[in-house]
Order: structure tokens, then C-alpha cells, then sequence
């Protein structure tokens, strides 16, 4: 298996933009739930794979007397996030400690599906968390694109999604029952959530999914996953605002220690 970022998602200018349009697009969803389960003033917090680090900005805000670590491979974009209590550290997820106990509130937002060890990882992060401190996981879950009845959106995001879990080993339908296997891995008081948003060419959703894909528009068309014809076609759709569909779900589950 390639490891994420080394050739897929490299973190390029490319790659800065579109981590930055997920951030515009998907914060609300995740700071609303995020709201819901209750950050406190004092709470110790822990973004894995922060990305532009927005939520961990976000979390800075909330637990104004506690503290945040925000975590990721690659330390350049969260250099700019202006916040001087936001502690970076490179730790990859799936290898890198914690002493146990060290957190009240995990969020890793499209990390966990992406990486094969996921499993190992949450019994992991179980044991980073203190006694009454909850995680919460965010993953796209493709039912919206398995039933779209436009033929080429549909072909190219599941060549796309095909592309991603044979080279990183993703897992896009982890999501799916991602709340009932929290219960196997040892949290308690599990939760979840799902987001159907509506997809219409020309908005921010929109250009997030066709910058996505275009991220990998080399090994799409050199493994023949699609022909050039298809990626022109989708693009052409993802900026025609007369264009309605679903995009792929937002998973979001959370349990606690
Ligand atoms: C799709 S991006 C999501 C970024 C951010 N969570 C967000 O939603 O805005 C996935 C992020 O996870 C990071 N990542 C991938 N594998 C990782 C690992 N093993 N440990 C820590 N971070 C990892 C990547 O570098 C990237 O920033």
C-alpha cells in the first residue's frame, strides 16, 4: 500500500486549496456536532490530521482554559493557523504515542477511513482518552453516488473511490457501520449522525469533488479507470449549475471511555 500523502494527496498548492474548501464546506457540520456533545472551558483536545487545521482553531475558541494539540504528518499549513495556544506536533496516527488518559475530546475528520490500521487506531485513541471524554469520527459514506442517476458522475466517483482504497487502502463503506464497531473497540454511549448534502455544479461543494478527483486525474487515466472524455464530461457537470445530485454522505459517530 502507498502511504496518504506520498504520491495521492501530496500536499501541494493544489492540495492546500482543496484542504481549505473542505474546511469552508464541512466546518459548520462539525462544529455544530461538536457543539452538541460539549467542549468545555477547561477540556484538553486533540486534533488528529488537522489538515488547514480549522477545527483545532475552532476548538482553541471553545476550550479557552484547556488545551489543544493538533496533529498531522506534515506541519505547513497549521504553521499559519494564528493561534498561539495550538500546540503542532507531527505524529502519525497509526505508530506515534499518547500517554494514556491525555484527552477529553479526539476529532479526526476524513483520516480514519483512509487509513488501514483504522481499527488498531481507535483502540488507540480509546486509551488516549480520560475517563468521560468522547471521540469523534467523520467519514464519507458513497450510497448518494452508488444511486445517482447521472452515468458519468457516478462512474467517475466510484473509479475515483476505487482508485483510493486499492492504493491507500480506504475504506469507503467503513463509514456505513463505523457507529456499531466503536461498541467492539471499547466505547460506550455510541452516537452517530448522517449528512446528505445536495450537490449542485458551480457551488463550493462542487468544486471541492472536482478538485478531489482532479488531484488524481494522472493515475485515473494511466490505470484506465476513466477515459479523458468521462473526467471532461464530469467536470463539465460539476460546474453546470443546472446539475442537482447528492454528494457523498457525511458520517459522523462518536462514543465515549
Ligand atoms: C482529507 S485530509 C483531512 C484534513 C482535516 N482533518 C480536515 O478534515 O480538514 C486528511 C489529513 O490526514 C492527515 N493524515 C493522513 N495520514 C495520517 C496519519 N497516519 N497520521 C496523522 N495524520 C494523517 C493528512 O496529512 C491530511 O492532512
Amino acid at each position: 500500500m502507498e502511504k496518504y500523502g506520498d504520491v495521492l494527496f501530496a500536499l501541494d498548492r493544489a492540495e492546500e486549496i482543496r484542504l481549505r474548501l473542505l474546511a469552508e464546506v464541512f466546518d459548520p457540520l462539525c462544529t455544530r456536532t461538536l457543539e452538541m456533545l460539549g467542549v468545555a472551558p477547561d477540556a484538553r483536545c486533540l486534533e488528529v490530521g488537522a489538515g488547514s487545521g480549522s477545527v483545532a482553531q475552532w476548538l482553541c475558541g471553545q476550550a479557552a482554559d484547556g488545551e489543544v494539540v493538533a496533529t498531522d504528518l506534515d506541519l505547513r499549513l497549521l504553521e499559519s493557523v494564528p493561534e498561539p495556544r495550538l500546540r503542532r506536533l507531527v505524529h502519525d496516527v497509526t505508530t506515534d504515542p499518547f500517554p494514556d488518559d491525555s484527552f477529553d475530546v479526539i476529532h479526526a475528520r476524513l483520516v480514519l477511513s483512509r487509513l488501514p490500521q483504522r481499527d488498531e487506531v481507535m483502540r488507540r485513541m480509546l486509551r488516549w482518552l480520560r475517563p468521560g471524554g468522547f471521540v469523534l469520527i467523520e467519514s464519507f459514506c458513497w450510497f448518494p453516488v452508488d444511486s445517482s442517476p447521472h452515468p458519468t458522475y457516478c462512474k467517475v466517483m466510484q473509479r475515483w473511490s476505487k482508485l483510493i482504497c486499492g492504493t491507500l487502502g480506504t475504506d469507503t463503506w467503513w463509514s456505513r457501520t463505523q457507529p456499531g464497531s466503536f461498541l467492539d473497540y471499547g466505547y460506550r454511549d455510541v452516537g452517530a449522525h448522517t449528512v446528505t448534502q445536495n450537490l449542485r455544479g458551480g457551488t463550493r461543494l462542487a468544486d471541492f469533488w472536482r478538485l478531489t478527483v482532479d488531484m488524481s486525474r494522472e493515475q485515473l487515466l494511466a490505470g484506465g479507470y476513466v477515459t479523458p472524455y468521462e473526467l471532461d464530461e464530469f467536470y463539465a457537470l460539476l460546474c453546470d449549475d443546472t446539475f442537482w445530485d447528492l454528494a457523498p454522505a457525511l458520517v459522523q459517530s462518536w462514543g465515549y471511555k
